[in-house]
């Protein structure tokens, strides 16, 4: 039997459905916003990787150290037969988990990508020969239903994608995540961590401007899947600590005062000279934070792992009893 399977749970237009409603919900408020997730496409998505080895973006490696340091405990702790990752993009970094993890029978990516799920499989299959891809397109942030793999199973949320989603967002997040929970399982979540200002900013305004471009392709993305009239010189790339939300932001700001003519959705968007659409939030995270709002959607913190740097985290929560 083969021993990698693909199963779509969303529809082949769900996203261009949920593009329109971002797009006209997000850009008649006041003040605009627009959700990260369409940062992604494939321009998107080579510049994250490449925002990935900036000398100012941290979290990738020391993400990646503790990974790599942690692993051999990850997969004692957890015993998995299945690992379920949300996000999943390239598994490049469960990579180094699942070596330490003899056990592990049954992988599920999970990723609104389809190119991304088949391109990460082939190497997967061939290092572990004896392993079942059973990989999902789907939305992680909507009801999610795993296949009936065998258990226990790790749900890893790594990157500090968690971040992305705003309090309320996250709140209803993880108590979907705790849904997926049988007695047993576990969830391996990835946070960056509030530091020093300087360094937040540094990470999200880098020298090279490849995240000014990641930031800016949001507006590719309108012109091209929307028929968007936007030239995105128009706009600069802004990156800013909020010191009480404890997250960075990043907009785009109006160099002068302009319309956004967007045909297919039949809407004029007027930006004053100055004008900011917020694109994008990343909330950093404090162990007592990640701890208590674990423990409202019913989990329970069980092991907190930073690299050596103290930058990042890797949390391992069980279900609460
Ligand atoms: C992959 C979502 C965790 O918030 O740090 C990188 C995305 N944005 N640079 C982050 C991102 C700007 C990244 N996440």
């Amino acid at each position: 039997m083969s021993r990698f399977q693909l199963t779509r749970t969303l529809p082949e237009d769900a996203t261009g459905a949920a593009l329109r409603a971002d797009v006209l919900h997000g850009l008649t408020r006041t003040p605009k916003e627009l959700p990260p997730k369409w940062f992604y496409d494939a321009r998107g998505s080579e510049l994250f990787e490449e925002i990935t080895r900036l000398p100012e973006y941290y979290p990738t490696r020391a993400e990646r150290e503790i990974l790599i340091a942690r692993a051999p405990a990850i997969a004692a702790a957890t015993g998995a037969k299945t690992l379920v990752e949300l996000g999943s993009g390239s598994s490049e970094k469960t990579r180094h988990l699942m070596k330490a993890m003899p056990e592990l029978q049954s992988y599920v990516p999970v990723d609104v990508s389809e190119s991304a799920l088949t391109g990460a499989a082939g190497a997967l299959l061939a290092e572990h020969p004896s392993l079942q891809v059973h990989a999902l397109i789907a939305d992680f942030t909507r009801g999610l239903a795993l296949p009936d793999t065998p258990g226990p199973r790790l749900v890893a949320f790594l990157g500090g994608t968690i971040g992305n989603l705003l309090p309320a967002e996250r709140a209803l997040f993880l108590r979907s995540v705790r849904g997926l929970l049988d007695p047993g399982d576990t969830l391996l979540l990835g946070t960056d961590l509030v530091k020093d200002e300087d360094v937040l900013v540094r990470a999200y305004d880098d020298a090279a401007g490849v995240t000014a471009a990641f930031n800016k392709n949001v507006l590719h993305v309108l012109a091209r899947e929307l028929g968007a009239d936007v030239d995105p010189d128009d706009f600069d790339h802004v990156a800013l600590w909020d010191r009480e939300e404890e997250w960075i932001e990043m907009r785009l700001r109006a160099r002068s005062t302009l319309t956004v003519k967007i045909p297919e959705l039949n809407l004029a968007v007027p930006f004053e000279g100055g004008e900011e659409l917020r694109t994008e939030v990343s909330a950093k995270f404090r162990q007592e934070g990640v701890r208590s709002e674990l423990a409202t959607a019913g989990m329970e913190l069980t092991e907190w792992w930073t690299d050596s740097a103290g930058r990042f985290a890797l949390s391992l929560a069980a279900v609460a009893h």
